[in-house]
């Protein structure tokens, strides 16, 4: 899809990927729509004249009011970027339900609740693409944050039915799966902290900017799937030619100290 002249909405774009997404689509031409709960991280991340949603987008109240908003503004909403997300570290066997359907709640049923809410007037436009950010973790099971990657899964899953759904409607789908990217989000997760040896792997960390660049050349070229950064593509590959390998290795980063 050309982005110059696009109505981009953005969710969690007060900070991180989502504010890096903002400057990286409106010098890309789109006019854009930001949405998250800080109204301050969100003037912030505003390159000039975005729209401005302060909004909990696990509320279906404000979830409505905030793509309407948009649609009042802009008369339709061309991108969806589907970005707001939380982690959670620590076992799966021990993880509080109601911190893990907090987590479900943001990184699958909003987007979905979202794209529910977008996709009936870009099927009638024949036009329009649906970004999710999933993570590497929704390909690769990382067993210090298992409930999060489920999360990720879902999401994952769910995309490529979506894009098969609307290919015929002219709407393009694309999954982001990003690996270690510097943000505040290990400072905003809700509960517990990645293993030492995972710490020492942020060697191979990519900035916002370089994750938000990456999305916004997938939404150009209508890609399918984008792993940032491209080599990604390898431990996926690893994982699913020798999972026990894969497997092996990563329980013992969990251990290691
Ligand atoms: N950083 C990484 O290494 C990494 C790796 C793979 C995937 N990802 C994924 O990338 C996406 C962006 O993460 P990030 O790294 O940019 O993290 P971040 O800096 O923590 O940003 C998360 C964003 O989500 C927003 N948010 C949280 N709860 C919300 C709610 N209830 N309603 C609306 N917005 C909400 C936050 O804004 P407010 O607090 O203002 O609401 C913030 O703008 C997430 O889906 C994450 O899972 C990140």
């Amino acid at each position: 899809m050309r982005i110059d002249g696009k109505v981009a909405f953005i969710t969690g774009a007060s900070g991180g990927i989502g504010a890096a997404c903002a400057a990286e689509f409106a010098r890309a031409g789109a006019r854009l729509a930001l949405a998250a709960r800080s109204a301050e991280g969100l003037t912030r991340s505003d390159p000039g004249g975005a729209l401005l949603l302060p909004s909990d987008l696990t509320q279906d109240d404000a979830r409505r009011q905030a793509v309407a908003r948009a649609i009042e503004r802009f008369g339709q909403i061309d991108i969806l970027i589907n970005n707001a997300g939380v982690g959670a570290y620590g076992p799966s066997f021990a993880a509080p339900l109601d911190e893990t359907r907090r987590m479900m709640e943001l990184n699958f049923f909003v987007p979905l609740a979202l794209t529910q809410l977008v996709a009936p007037e870009m099927r009638a436009r024949r036009s329009g693409t649906i970004v999710n950010v999933g993570s590497i973790g929704g390909k690769v099971t990382l067993p210090w944050m298992t409930l999060y990657c489920a999360s990720k899964y879902a999401l994952a899953g769910w995309t490529d039915g979506l894009r098969m759904e609307l290919a015929r409607d002219g709407v393009h789908t694309l999954l982001v799966c990003p690996g270690y990217v510097v943000t505040g989000f290990q400072q905003h997760v809700l509960a517990g902290g990645p293993p030492p040896a995972v710490v020492r792997a942020r060697r191979f960390a990519i900035t916002a900017a370089e994750c938000a660049r990456a999305i916004r050349r997938g939404v150009e070229r209508d890609a399918r799937t984008v792993v940032a950064p491209p080599s990604g593509w390898l431990l996926v590959l690893a994982a699913r030619l020798a999972p026990a390998l894969v497997h092996g290795r990563m329980a013992r980063m969990l251990g290691a100290s």
